[in-house]
Parts: structure tokens; C-alpha cells; sequence
């Protein structure tokens, strides 16, 4: 039930402190262990490589997903789009294992690979927020991603529980294999602290609905642009916006912008740079200088410790390899008012539907 909330969105983003802290309590026991069934662990710790498999946001998750999985478990990971994989499938490993994002469990494009996958007798494992749908059903394992019930066809809670739910896999695989960079890693703390510094950021939320006044009122496209994990949130950040405001937004490895895609920078073009890691902050801030020299209009949302004084918008630190779970959460306030400032419905873009069941 949205209650007070005016729209479904707001209520899933205001829900996301919630779901970090059920996820620990689900995921961990009272000395801060994994709590995750072993034969999961076990298929995992064996295989040779992992391949996530997902759409639009969840595929985004999936990114994210396997920075933290690769740096706990040092097992390589492959993110793939459903619709792509199932049908120009690459050279597999020898030992795949098969990880199914999907929220609804019923995304039709994924479940054609998992039907792929199942016939080839690969293991496989769905994290869904749905217990009993079609890939929860059909895949060796699942695990729940304990988000409760999202509504608003713009995805929020579900794609950090995704985040979550994968880092507690990532931690529970990487102690399994005594990795030094698992064991030190206290997940169930660090969830904590991330449910805290979420509240703080969704507290911000008249200055953030200010901002976007500012900068997105009549604008006809913007940029998120970042590095690293910052590219994997930007590229959720944009499809955010784009999905419900329909703000034309693009995704952008800082990087890459100036290989092709700043010919479409000019004066006022809100450009949002997300930095929250210290070994690319500084070259993202190059690229910034970059597009504001062609007229952008930047708009820095920056980790405290790598702020600068004139930066838009500043969020506590994190453990570095969760900041997507918090810098993610202004980026949806931004999509969420940008559509209400234009007058849009925000739970129900058009063209779009809860869950994609036709291929
Ligand atoms: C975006 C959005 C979609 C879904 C995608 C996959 O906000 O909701 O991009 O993420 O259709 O859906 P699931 O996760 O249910 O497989």
C-alpha cells in the first residue's frame, strides 16, 4: 500500500533503508556470518567463471554485481543482456555458472536463456523478488531478494536488494575460498551503515527536487557520466530518468565521452558526474572540465571524501565496494522529480509495463 506516499516510486525509494537491514537479517546470523545455502556456495566456489544474465535494470545491478563478486571471490564474471546472450551465445568455460537477475521472475528474454541453459545441464541460480515465479521455479537455486512488493514500474528497491543480495553471495563464496578481502569484510555492518547513510540522502530530498528545478526544467537530454562503478550507476541513472521523465539521458564512461558523444554537448546541457572512487575521481573531474568547457552545465554527485566544496551534491562514504547502493539513491530522487515537475505520471510511464513477458 503507497499510504501517504503520492506515488509508488517514492514510497520503494523510502523503503530501500528497510530492505538493506532485511537483507542482513535474512542473509546473516548474530555473529555477522553469511546465511546461505551451501550447495549454492559450493557450485559457485567450483565453477570457473559466472555469467549474470538480465535486463534493463537489473542488468544494471548485474554490473555492479560483479565488481564486488570478482574482487571476493576472484572468479571471473561476464554481465549479459537476456536478449543478446540467447542468441549469439559466446564461448562458454568449462565450468559456467549461470546467475538470473530479474525482479519479477517472468522476463521472458531471460527465461529463453535459462530454458538454453537447462538443456545444456548448467547449473543456475535466480535472485528474484518473487518466490514462485517462472525463473525462481525453473532455476537450480533461488535466492530472494526480500524487497517486498514493487509496484511503480520504475525500478528502485529492487535494484539495490540486486546490489545487496549479490554482495552477502559475493561474501559468503569469497570466505568459502579464505579469501583476505572476503574475510575482513563485515557485510552485515556495512549494509547497516549503508541503511543509515540512505535515510540521510532520501532526508535531502526537497534540495534535490530544488536542483532538478534548476537544472531539468525544460532540458531536452542530459548525461550521467562516471568511472568504474560510477559508469555502471550512471548508466542506471539515465535509464531512470529517460524511462519516466523522457528525458532523452545517456550513460557515459567519463572516459569515452570525448571519442565521439561530446559532439551532442551544448550550452546547458546538464551533465551529472557520480564520483565515488578515489583512484578515478580525478580524471572524472578532467572529463567534467572537459564538457563544461563546451558549454555543459555540471551537476557533481560526489562521495564526502572526494568532494569539493562546489560540488551539487555530497554523500557520507560508504565501503568502497558498495558505493552504488548510495549513490544510486539521488539519482532515482532526480528521475522521480523530474517526471512530477513535468506533470507526468511517475508509477506509470508510457509505453512500458511492469514485467516483460513476450521476447
Ligand atoms: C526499469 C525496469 C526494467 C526492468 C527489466 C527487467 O526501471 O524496471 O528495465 O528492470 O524489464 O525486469 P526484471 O528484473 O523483472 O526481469
Amino acid at each position: 500500500e503507497k499510504g501517504a506516499y503520492p506515488y509508488y516510486m517514492l514510497k520503494e525509494i523510502d523503503d530501500q533503508p528497510a530492505v538493506m537491514r532485511r537483507i542482513v537479517q535474512e542473509y546473516t546470523d548474530t555473529l555477522g556470518r553469511t546465511v546461505i545455502d551451501e550447495d549454492i556456495i559450493k557450485q559457485i566456489t567450483a565453477s570457473d567463471r559466472i555469467y549474470v544474465i538480465a535486463c534493463g535494470t537489473s542488468y544494471n545491478a548485474g554490473w555492479v554485481g560483479k565488481a564486488i563478486l570478482e574482487k571476493m571471490t576472484n572468479i571471473p564474471v561476464e554481465v549479459h543482456l537476456s536478449s543478446e546472450f540467447g542468441y549469439n551465445m559466446p564461448l562458454l568455460s568449462d565450468n559456467p555458472f549461470f546467475i538470473f537477475l530479474s525482479q519479477s521472475g517472468e522476463t521472458a528474454d531471460s527465461r529463453q536463456v535459462l530454458v538454453q541453459t537447462s538443456e545444456l545441464g548448467l547449473p543456475s541460480l535466480t535472485l528474484t523478488n518473487v518466490a514462485g515465479s517462472t525463473l525462481s521455479r525453473e532455476a537450480d537455486y533461488t535466492l530472494l531478494l526480500h524487497a517486498g512488493p514493487e509496484i511503480a514500474v520504475a525500478s528502485t528497491k529492487a535494484y539495490t536488494a540486486q546490489i545487496a543480495v549479490l554482495a552477502v553471495l559475493a561474501k559468503a563464496v569469497g570466505d568459502s575460498k579464505a579469501n583476505p578481502s572476503s574475510l575482513d569484510f563485515d557485510i552485515a555492518h556495512e549494509l547497516s551503515v549503508i541503511a543509515t547513510v540512505i535515510e540521510s540522502i532520501i532526508a535531502e530530498k526537497m534540495t534535490i527536487s530544488q536542483l532538478v528545478e534548476d537544472y531539468l526544467a525544460t532540458t531536452r537530454n542530459a548525461f550521467y557520466i562516471g568511472r568504474g562503478v560510477d559508469y555502471y550507476v550512471s548508466m542506471e541513472a539515465s535509464l531512470k530518468l529517460k524511462e519516466i521523465s523522457y528525458i532523452q539521458a545517456e550513460g557515459f564512461a567519463a572516459g569515452e565521452l570525448k571519442h565521439g558523444t561530446i559532439a551532442l554537448i551544448e550550452e546547458m546541457t546538464p551533465v551529472f558526474g557520480v564520483i565515488t572512487d578515489k583512484k578515478t575521481a580525478a580524471h572524472t573531474r578532467g572529463n567534467l572540465k572537459e564538457v563544461e568547457s563546451r558549454g555543459a552545465r555540471n551537476f557533481v554527485i560526489a562521495l564526502s571524501s572526494l568532494a569539493k566544496e562546489t560540488d551539487q551534491f555530497v554523500i557520507p562514504d560508504v565501503h568502497p565496494l558498495l558505493t552504488a547502493l548510495v549513490s544510486i539513491i539521488p539519482t532515482q530522487l532526480i528521475a522521480y522529480f523530474a517526471t512530477l515537475q513535468r506533470g507526468y505520471d511517475v508509477d506509470k510511464p508510457r509505453n512500458l509495463a511492469k514485467s516483460v513477458t513476450v521476447e
